[in-house]
């Protein structure tokens, strides 16, 4: 017998069984809580809550540890390719070379999106913020593919996940097209998946484009830094959205409406919008002292993590990586030394030490596709493409769960008890 916890509320004993994991703090399963004692426990945030079980991500906070099916996430950044960790989240172990290519070409061959997709974007504004334009256009896609949204399926399961990670760059490439006003470019299925994307976004139908191999490798990066990252926001409204039995395209789009915000995906562009508003590194103190000022709601973007109390491992990789590429292109950027200064200065102030703060993914990020040309409103498109691979897996792996059951968490209510109601005439 393992270990349980022991209980004693109400004068009722009640226990409850430990589980361990491969790795990482031992869980109380109290799913027999309610029942047991008729109380429920209280976790706003969820910062004490193991939410299901998963053998996909593993991250340990402190350590400053991410490990994508046990593979450290440095190793895989510098050695792999994005088609590989896709291959390896959804299926559990890394490719053999002929299942790459099989899955490089079944990725490939899902490119394409109905046409008729493409009069969706000339329902937006032109100055319609990309997000914007991503919830609606993924959301609608289960409507042009409906013959693989039965769930129960596990054969339309893989096709619709591997249309979501294939379709969503020639979405996301359409959305930026669209607000540049340039004609939208088909996919190419002699070009890999992240040079068919920069081809998709960059190039004209009026001549050929170019792949430069620094930049395509450097997205390829940045997309791998970005594929999973456990049961973060954005994963949990995935499942949350999915638990209803809710199709696949329909929880995607959820997913990316919740990484939309500022405090998740969103810190992507607010980081560099921030860095360019410094603007020099003697301006820093300034903004270091707003981010200390509790009257004050100015946070450092890109720094901070719920689960990281130590260097965000991505953005390690990230920090290494904008150096290489601003190099490589010939790029001064003064963003990227006020990002060097203001880490630096970040890092030894107290305030920052104590809360143990560090710069997370989307501290460096920027300055790399800000260089590679993407405008700031792109970034957090291009974090739902790469994610949209952890979404799909996390889906999967939840609708293949025998303990699957629909999200329903309960609330400690604070509202009037009950009272009768009373006629207009008398309020
Ligand atoms: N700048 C200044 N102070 C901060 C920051 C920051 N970026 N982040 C946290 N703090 C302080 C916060 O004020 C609080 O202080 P106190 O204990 O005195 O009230 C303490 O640190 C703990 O913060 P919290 O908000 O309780 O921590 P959390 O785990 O709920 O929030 C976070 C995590 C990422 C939302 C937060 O650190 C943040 O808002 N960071 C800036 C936004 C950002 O970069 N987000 C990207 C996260 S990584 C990629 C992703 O997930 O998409």
């Amino acid at each position: 017998m393992g270990e349980k916890v022991k209980l004693e509320f109400g004068g009722k004993p009640s226990e409850y069984p430990v589980l361990s994991g491969t790795v990482g703090p031992d869980v109380i399963d109290i799913r027999k809580l309610y029942g047991a004692t008729g109380a429920f426990t209280y976790d706003p945030g969820f910062t004490s809550t193991a939410s299901c079980q998963s053998a996909l991500t593993y991250i340990d906070g402190d350590a400053g540890v991410l490990l994508h099916r046990g593979y450290p996430i440095d190793q895989l950044a510098e050695r792999s390719s994005f088609m590989e960790v896709a291959y390896l989240l959804l299926n559990g172990e890394l490719p053999a070379k002929a299942n790459l290519e099989a899955f490089s070409r079944t990725i490939t061959r899902h490119t394409m999106v109905h046409e008729q997709l493409a009069s969706f974007y000339a329902g937006f504004r032109r100055d319609a913020h990309p997000m914007a334009i991503m919830c609606g256009v993924v959301g609608a896609l289960s409507a042009f593919y409906p013959d693989s949204t039965d769930i129960n399926d596990p054969k339309q399961r893989m096709i619709s996940a591997h249309r979501l990670i294939a379709k969503m760059p020639t979405i996301a490439a359409m959305a930026y097209k669209y607000s540049i006003g340039q004609p939208f470019l088909y996919p190419r299925n002699d070009l890999s998946y992240t040079g068919n994307f920069l081809r998709m976004t960059f190039g004209v139908p009026a001549e050929e484009y170019e792949i430069d191999p620094v930049v395509e490798a450097a997205m390829d990066k940045i997309f791998i830094l970005h594929a999973d990252h456990e049961q973060n926001a954005s994963t949990s409204t995935v499942r949350l959205a999915g638990s209803s039995g809710a199709n696949p395209f329909a929880c995607i789009a959820a997913g990316i409406a919740c990484l939309w915000g500022p405090a998740h995906g969103g810190a992507n562009e607010a980081a560099l919008n921030m860095l360019r508003e410094i603007g020099t590194p003697d301006r820093i103190p300034e903004y270091i002292a707003r981010a200390k000022n509790k009257d004050d709601p100015f946070r450092l973007m890109g720094f901070g993590h719920r689960v990281y109390k130590n260097y965000d491992p991505r953005a390690t990789v990230l920090a290494k990586a904008a150096t290489e590429v601003l190099d490589k292109l010939g790029i001064s950027d003064p963003v990227l030394d006020t990002a060097r200064e203001l880490e630096r200065i970040a890092l030894t102030d107290p305030y920052f030490i104590d809360k143990k703060l560090y710069p997370n993914v989307d501290f460096y990020s920027g300055v790399i596709l800000s260089a590679i040309g993407f405008p700031t409103t792109m970034f957090t498109v291009l974090f739902a493409l790469a994610r949209t691979v952890g979404w799909v897996s996390q889906w999967i792996e939840m609708i293949s769960d025998p303990e699957q059951k629909i999200g329903r968490p309960r609330q400690l209510y604070m509202g009037p008890a009950q009272r009768d109601y009373i006629d207009l005439a008398n309020r």
